[in-house]
């Protein structure tokens, strides 16, 4: 029997931080020899917000290095860049034409997003929702593996679906296939270091409020000597009005691969003095291995290049194909 197919992605702006790692990456590696797998790089939704492109590219491949650090296993892992893909924006622009524009001005991260641009905000950024859509509908995969924060998005990419297959499909020829999240339970939503109420981000300005996968051991203590607690004495998970504390224990229990049993029996008579250097040590040794394994891989250029070229070559035909039967439901001619 074929495997199920599994599709992500994560964009190339900032530095990959635990949030990243705990809700999505982690996952992808974990199951990849269960599943057929595609992770992209999201370099076209990288400007959908002001960038910078003198980086543009370099992040990409700091990302491509990393998703190999953290053990993607390109043997098993189809991995590329989605703008070497040209179907994605070409989809995309085939979706903008039967998506509702209310669906896009409902999405939670627009309006956030939008709110911090001001006078600024691009058709892009209001349109990310229909690109992603995009990419992930193109590869048909059963199962798109994100965090929480992505939830939204992903019922918008299935109602995109649904309302093509209505529209230009038959019940018993659907066009595109239905796809589901895949969202753990833990490590699904990173709080920041900052404020436990507000998720772990790339693009909050404050570098306290995020622990990255490339942080020295230095930079992982003082971020956690600085980050909030409060002033109760003994620690425990799923108190809403300790959400700092659930979070901290989290991060605790998902880097030390103990169970939340071990974690809350351990800790229960714990004050903070003694479990921050208990968190610390446990997220260095976690990252160690990632950072040992980056570091090598960042020099050989030529390697994720490799990488990202195989991946292209896998990603365009299952593309073409998708994009291919998108075009004849819509009725266009094939070129001669
Ligand atoms: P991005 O780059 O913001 O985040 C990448 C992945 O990390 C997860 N994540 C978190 N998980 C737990 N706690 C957090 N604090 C946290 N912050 C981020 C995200 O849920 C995501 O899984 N729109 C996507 C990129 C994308 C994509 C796609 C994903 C583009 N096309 C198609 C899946 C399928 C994004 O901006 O992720």
């Amino acid at each position: 029997m074929s495997k199920q197919r599994v599709l992500s992605g994560v964009q190339p702006t900032g530095s990959l931080h635990l949030g990243n790692y705990l809700g999505a990456i982690r996952t992808w590696v974990s199951e990849q020899y269960e599943y057929e797998n595609y992770f992209f790089i999201a370099d076209l939704h990288a400007i959908t917000v002001p960038h910078d492109p003198k980086t543009l590219a370099k992040n990409t491949y700091t990302l491509a290095a990393l998703y190999l650090a953290c053990g993607l296993d390109p043997a098993h892992t189809t991995i590329f860049v989605q703008s070497h893909i040209p179907a994605h924006a070409e989809l995309a622009w085939l979706f903008n034409c039967i998506t509702p524009l209310n669906w896009l001005e409902r999405m939670i991260q627009f309006k956030e997003k939008a709110l911090k641009q001001g006078e600024n905000v691009s058709i892009g950024l209001l349109d990310y929702p229909v690109l992603q859509a995009a990419d992930i509908l193109l590869y048909r995969p059963q199962y798109v593996p994100v965090g929480e924060d992505q939830k939204q998005h992903l019922e918008l990419t299935r109602d995109i679906a649904a309302r093509f297959n209505f529209q230009y499909g038959t019940p018993d020829a659907p066009i595109l296939s239905v796809p589901e999240p895949l969202i753990r339970a833990e490590g699904a939503r990173v709080m920041s270091l900052t404020d436990g109420t507000k998720k772990m981000s790339k693009s909050d300005p404050s570098e306290q409020s995020r622990i990255n996968l490339l942080d020295s051991p230095d930079e992982i203590r003082q971020k956690v000597k600085r980050c909030k607690t409060d002033p109760v004495r003994g620690l425990s998970f799923d108190d809403p009005e300790r959400p700092e504390c659930h979070n901290l224990l989290t991060l605790y229990m998902l880097s030390s691969g103990q169970t939340k049993a071990d974690v809350t029996a351990e800790c229960a008579d714990m004050g903070w003095g003694q479990f921050k250097p208990l968190l610390t040590e446990s997220l260095i040794s976690a990252l160690q291995p990632i950072q040992a394994r980056y570091a090598a891989l960042i020099q050989d250029r030529s390697q994720i290049e490799t990488v990202l070229r195989q991946g292209r070559e896998t990603a365009e035909q299952a593309a073409q194909e998708t994009l291919a039967a998108v075009k004849n439901a819509l009725g266009y001619s094939t070129p001669l």
